[in-house]
């Protein structure tokens, strides 16, 4: 359903940070994304999720090149069939909990059942009506994965999703991302600095000068 082809970035101060990548994401499938700090896996994905534009290659999603969309068509087909769970992607500061779970709904004219459901299920259900200012940065994480999984979206984008978590409240959200994944049969792109979050994904990939790889001991 993702098409990665010949993609390639550089920033305005000349620094290239990914050339020639190749990679193509069925429907379905959960990959995690490793790799050491700096290497661009979070530049990588930002092009996929179209908040900045690769200068050479494709991303094709489901046969549709974005880079040749047009912002209003961009946008459209990115709250269709996106979930994003970025940590600079702020939560809503004068919506509560709730409404910010709910705006993926809101935006498809569609009920916030689901919005209190995915608040319950990453364990915020009583704080439905709270704003994000009274929330730690670990509980905003939660919010932020209840908001991309409210709307079942069929490409989920996660950097670093469990990086504010501690072990325990990072296990409960992996499994409830995993099950979302799975229930939902979303692709999913996980950025981490976890192995055990890794572990959690159908494949682990590392992302290096080469591109984007199977990691060590994983199965080419
Ligand atoms: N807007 C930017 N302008 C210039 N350089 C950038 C910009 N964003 C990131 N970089 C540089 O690109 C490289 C890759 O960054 P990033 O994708 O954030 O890496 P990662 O997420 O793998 O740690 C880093 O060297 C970073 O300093
Ligand atoms: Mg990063």
């Amino acid at each position: 359903m993702l098409i990665l082809r010949d993609l390639g970035k550089s920033y305005a101060n000349g620094r290239r940070v990914l050339s020639g990548l190749n990679y193509r994401l069925e429907e379905g499938e959960y990959v995690a994304v490793m790799g050491e700090s700096g290497v661009g896996k979070s530049t990588l994905l930002n092009l996929i999720a179209g908040l900045d534009t690769p200068d050479a290659g494709q991303i094709l999603v489901d046969g549709v090149d974005i880079a040749a969309l047009d912002d209003d068509a961009a946008t459209l087909l990115r709250r269709e069939k996106f979930g994003f769970v970025f940590q600079a992607f702020h939560i809503l500061p004068h919506l509560t909990l709730l409404q910010n779970v709910a705006l993926p709904l809101l935006l498809r004219r569609e009920p916030d059942t689901r919005a209190r459901q995915m608040l319950e299920a990453v364990g915020l259900g009583a704080r439905a009506h709270d704003y994000p200012r009274q929330l730690s940065g670990g509980e905003l994480q939660r919010v932020a994965i209840a908001r991309a999984l409210a709307h079942r979206p069929r490409l989920i984008l996660a950097d670093e999703p469990t990086g504010n978590l501690d072990p325990d409240t990072a296990r409960e959200v992996l499994q409830l991302l995993r099950g979302e994944i799975k229930d939902n049969g979303a692709a999913a792109i996980m950025v981490t600095h976890s192995h055990a979050a890794a572990a959690t994904a159908d494949r682990v990939l590392t992302l290096s000068a080469r591109g984007l790889h199977p990691a060590d001991g994983q199965p080419a």
